[in-house]
């Protein structure tokens, strides 16, 4: 069978690097990220690196009929989904005392509102992914932060969503792992892509995480069989003591 996967940011950092995995691998794709004419050339590059077909949706994780559109473009064009990979995100650096409600809103809008609103929408497809394919079943992977499992000062508000992207995907697999869809939440340190560059002075980027370890993560994970879960995995900088972003 030729497997699909839904990728959300998946134009530029961790996200560009799965879909470019998942290419080579001969998945089909359904990405998507808000600047539309950067997704269609890397929709052009995804197809060069071997997927099948490559739907391009632009659309803010932001807002609810983005993301439907998002769901509905994948559904239309396949019957099932072998892996949800719950990858956009956005982290805006900010103490308690000075975060706004708006900073609030619109994180918890990209960070943990879409992921429910997406795994809801993909559940049936991701169910009919794991009948179609019971040596391997199908796969929620998230994006969640290590700030979501060790809270941080300055980082209250990404930390938060993060954490509740772990709670989220645990009760994912309490409720859907015996029907063959099983949840990963990857909790990293800083990786080095564009979000982290605005911490450079503190964490050069020969000091933070490669895309590519998360790579080689998310690749791993597609390839247990069912029966295992793994609920989350943190996955920390060498050279720190384990607990800091
Ligand atoms: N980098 C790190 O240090 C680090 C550490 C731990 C966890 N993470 C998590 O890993 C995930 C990926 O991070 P990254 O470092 O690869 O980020 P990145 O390099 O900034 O890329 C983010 C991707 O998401 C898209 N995106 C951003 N906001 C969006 C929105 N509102 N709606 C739709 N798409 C949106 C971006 O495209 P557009 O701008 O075109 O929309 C881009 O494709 C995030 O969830 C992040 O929180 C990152």
């Amino acid at each position: 069978m030729t497997k699909s996967a839904l990728i959300s940011g998946a134009s530029r950092g961790i996200g560009l690097g799965i879909a470019t995995r998942l290419a080579q691998q001969g998945y089909s794709l359904t990405i998507t990220a808000r600047d539309a004419d950067r997704l269609e050339a890397v929709a052009a590059e995804l197809r060069a690196a071997g997927a099948p077909e490559v739907v391009p949706v632009a659309a803010d994780m932001a807002d609810e009929d983005g993301v439907a559109r998002v769901l509905g473009a994948h559904a239309d064009r396949f019957t099932t989904m072998s892996a949800l990979i719950l990858n956009a995100g956005v982290g805006t650096a900010g103490t308690l005392a000075e975060s706004s409600m708006r900073r609030f809103d619109k994180t918890i809008a990209v960070n943990l509102r879409a992921p429910i609103q997406l795994i809801q929408g993909a559940l049936p497809l991701l169910r009919a992914g794991a009948a179609a394919d019971p040596d391997r079943g199908a796969k929620v992977v998230a994006l969640s932060s290590i700030t979501g499992v060790y809270a941080e000062a300055g980082l209250a508000v990404y930390g938060a969503a993060k954490a509740a992207l772990i709670s989220l995907l645990t009760t994912l697999n309490a409720e859907e792992s015996a029907n063959g869809v099983t949840a990963t939440a990857i909790a990293p340190g800083y990786v080095d892509t564009d979000m982290s560059a605005w911490v450079h002075d503190q964490v050069p980027p020969h000091q933070m995480l490669a895309v590519n370890d998360i790579v080689e993560m998310t690749d791993a994970l597609l390839r247990l069989s069912p029966r295992a879960v793994v609920p989350s995995i943190i996955m920390s900088r060498a050279g720190t003591d384990g607990y800091r972003a």
